[in-house]
């Protein structure tokens, strides 16, 4: 497995791959890898070189959030990616990435400033940025990004439409804890008790999915339940709790075929994210009860 740290490098790496006609694939991410982030190397599989870039981007983080504290445990996971046949990893530092006079971003419009966009003003911008770097540098077929980060991949999947970027995404369901924890690199920071209480976050989406199910398709009477849950954990504090269109991201009063219901919620002082897409009841959408 290849380690590669500066962009000429990797360049050079990709250049070499290009003469031979071989395709590559991109799996983005920050590091503190789990079993949520090696999903994404299934689809990556099928090209001929995989990559995995490992990149805490200082220009998605706030400037009272977590940028210092992000967990870094590089040896594991260049261990992880190497038993699971990685072809490179792209490993580089701020100053490769955004070196002295560094002036350009990429905004999405409107979508980046809903749902995470309220509290995380700057967050997209940042985000959409470093993967229209990554892309160019690495140039992939295809990138496989993950369903925990919805809002990400809806603001990715309009940046590739808008601009003609020639790259597949793909999105891979959440992986999830035993008992519906999202895993997220974040986790790491709960305490046992906010563990313990970070379920909330799960056990109200299944509570508007049975809901939903059962016939109730107003989303301000899901959104109603779900608050008065997350409300009833005493370590909990809600961010906030939205059911969109996949599509735009734009509120629905009744749940569609493509509604989001996306969550963000303080579990402490740690800030979990996690969403799911509602089913309809069956006889709303027109399937026989049978
Ligand atoms: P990071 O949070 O490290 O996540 C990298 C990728 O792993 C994202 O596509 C994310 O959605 C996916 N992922 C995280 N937890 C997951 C889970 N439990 N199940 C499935 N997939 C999961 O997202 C980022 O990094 C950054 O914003 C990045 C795209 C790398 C740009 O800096």
């Amino acid at each position: 497995m290849r380690i590669v740290e500066s962009v000429a490098e990797f360049k050079q790496l990709r250049s070499a791959w290009g003469d031979q006609h071989l395709t590559v694939a991109l799996v983005p991410t920050m590091g503190a890898l789990h079993a949520g982030h090696l999903s994404l190397l299934g689809p990556a599989r099928e090209a001929d070189r995989r990559v995995v870039s490992i990149f805490v981007n200082p220009t998605q983080f706030g400037p009272h959030e977590d940028l210092q504290r992000y967990p870094r445990p590089l040896e594991q996971d260049l261990s992880l990616l190497e038993s699971r046949g990685v072809d490179a990893v792209f490993l580089p530092s701020a100053s490769e990435i955004y070196p002295d006079g560094y002036r350009t971003f990429v905004t999405v419009d409107e979508l980046s400033s809903r749902l995470c966009g309220v509290s995380r003003p700057g967050h997209f911008r940042g985000v959409a940025t470093v993967v229209l770097k990554l892309f160019n540098i690495v140039r992939p077929y295809r990138a496989v990004f993950g369903q925990k980060d919805a809002q990400q991949t809806v603001i990715l999947r309009r940046m590739v439409r808008d601009l003609e970027l020639d790259v597949e995404l793909i999105v891979q369901p959440i992986v999830r804890e035993a008992d519906g924890l999202a895993l997220s690199s974040r986790n790491q920071y709960l305490n046992p008790e906010e563990r313990r209480g970070a379920t909330v976050l799960f056990r109200s989406l299944e509570f508007a999915q049975q809901a939903s199910l059962q016939g109730e398709s107003s989303t301000g009477a899901l959104l109603r339940g779900v608050r008065e849950l997350i409300e009833s954990e005493p370590l909990a504090r809600l961010d906030y709790a939205e059911i969109v269109s996949t599509d735009d991201l734009s509120t629905l009063d009744e749940v569609t075929a493509q509604a989001l219901l996306a969550l963000a919620v303080f579990i402490g002082r740690t800030r979990l994210i996690d969403n799911t897409v509602l089913l309809k009841c069956p006889i709303d959408s027109g399937l026989s009860p049978g």
